[in-house]
């Protein structure tokens, strides 16, 4: 089919690459010049493993252009899938949707024969049926301009393998014509085995919320027990362990650590207390302000220890091992890692991080930290290491070398995923997060 994609980011560039892949025609629509002569070159603004090579492969191949015109969007297309940013509003907890609202007021003017547009982006329960409203209103097409919202579940560093193959695809609707569509370009993936669910805008656009608000709680939950584990002398590896066992559980998730960041989880879950709160449901989502409020006291617990272990934070030189959100990212948004590094440095820690791909990413937002060329020399005369995105290179780093490295042999072990004996056999004193 031919699709275009509205919004070239992280979700947009990835489902258009990857909808390439599964053999459909997609012109990608972004807006910002250099974000697009990028595209258009063949090379992704990011990093994410396996999506240069597929989006350059296309782009060469002729099945994936990029233009910034809503007027060829329109004539290209069958489907239009709108996967623009929501960011977090500065004033309040809300979630901006003006580009969401931007694109179909763009693009709306153009359709002039049936079409569906479909909604990715994450958004505010009951934006979906005032943008249906919106597209039947402004495009020529009147009630043959279908909406339907079929929100995105990838993880970053799994982007294309999510995309490719997603574990549901979820399907909001209001017409069985726009269902039809959507059944018909997901054909491929649906023939594979994909469960899907057909359902109204306001399930559709919960289903992602709540998703990601629950995957939060179980991160906080974890980091409570952390807390607990310390002031008793238990160890949260082996309770998660533990607690794993059980199917209802699971263990995914239960990493306990420095908390969760990146440019979705804490900004969901904040938009979703938010909008409950219009809702006249704040109540019933108490629970996911502790959430954000457990996982923010994470990163300041981490600081105060550190602080514990050098004695004199003004001065000490403290070595940073990560400043992505996660492994396998160069994303610092909302970054755990690099607001500890920060808040390090402006209490006076002479702080030197290193990560294998975000190191720039970092330095563009916090230019004033002192960025390595590699872990040991982020490490070099340090009083204490800080693990805080664990990178698979970290745990490659041999401790009895490190130590000759540094000036005082001391983790901080953010993650949790070191082995802590061999590092103490090397003569380090080693601190994790809810560990015995
Ligand atoms: C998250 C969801 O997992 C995706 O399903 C969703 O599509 C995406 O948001 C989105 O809304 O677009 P992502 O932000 O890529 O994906 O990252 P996650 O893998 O969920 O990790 C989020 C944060 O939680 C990271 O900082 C990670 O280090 C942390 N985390 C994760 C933990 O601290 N402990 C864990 O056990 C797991």
């Amino acid at each position: 089919m031919r699709i275009t994609v509205i919004g070239c980011g992280y979700l947009g560039a990835t489902h258009a690459a990857a909808m390439a892949e599964l053999g459909h025609e997609v012109l990608g629509m972004e807006t910002d010049p250099a974000k697009l002569a990028s595209l258009t070159a063949g090379e992704v603004p990011m990093f994410e493993p396996g999506l240069a090579d597929l989006l350059g492969r296309h782009v060469a191949g002729g099945r994936l252009r990029f233009t910034d015109s809503y007027e060829e969007v329109a004539a290209f297309g069958e489907l239009h899938f709108v996967c623009v940013g929501t960011p977090q509003r500065p004033e309040s907890l809300a979630a901006d949707v003006t580009q969401v609202e931007t694109a179909i007021t763009r693009l709306a003017p153009h359709l002039t024969r049936p079409t569906v547009v479909i909604g990715k982006s994450t958004v505010p329960v009951g934006t979906a049926e005032r943008m249906a409203g919106l597209l039947t209103e402004l495009s020529p097409a009147g009630a043959d301009a279908l909406l339907a919202w079929n929100p995105e579940f990838l993880r970053e560093g799994y982007a294309v393998e999510d995309s490719m193959s997603p574990d549901r695809i979820v399907i909001g609707v209001a017409d069985d014509r726009a269902e039809k569509a959507l059944r018909d370009f997901y054909a491929t993936v649906i023939d594979a085995g994909t469960p899907v669910v057909v359902t109204d805008y306001a399930t559709a656009e919960l289903v992602k919320v709540a998703a990601n608000s629950f995957l939060a709680t179980k991160i906080s939950f974890i980091n409570a027990m952390a807390e607990v584990c310390e002031a008793t002398g238990a160890d949260v590896v082996d309770l998660a362990d533990a607690i794993g066992y059980d199917a209802r559980i699971g263990r995914r998730f239960l990493q306990a650590g420095i908390g969760f960041g990146g440019g979705c989880l804490p900004k969901d879950i904040r938009a979703f207390v938010h909008r409950a709160g219009e809702l006249g449901v704040e109540d019933a989502m108490t629970f996911l302000r502790q959430v954000d409020d457990i996982n923010q006291r994470q990163r300041e617990r981490v600081v105060g220890i550190v602080a514990g272990m050098v004695g004199e934070l003004a001065g000490a030189r403290i070595g940073v091992w990560g400043a992505a959100f996660k492994p396998d990212s160069d994303d610092v948004r909302d970054s755990p890692a690099l607001w500890i590094a920060g808040q390090l440095h402006l209490r006076g820690a002479r702080v030197r991080i290193y990560d294998p791909r975000a190191n720039g990413t970092a330095a563009v937002a916090f230019p004033t930290l002192s960025y390595a060329d590699s872990a040991v020399e982020a490490c070099r005369d340090a009083d204490v290491v800080l693990h805080l995105t664990e990178w698979p290179e970290f745990r490659e780093v041999s401790p009895s070398d490190l130590a000759d490295v540094v000036a005082r042999p001391q983790l901080l072990d953010g993650r949790n995923v070191l082995d802590h004996d061999a590092w103490r056999s090397a003569g380090w004193t080693v601190r994790g997060l809810g560990r015995r």
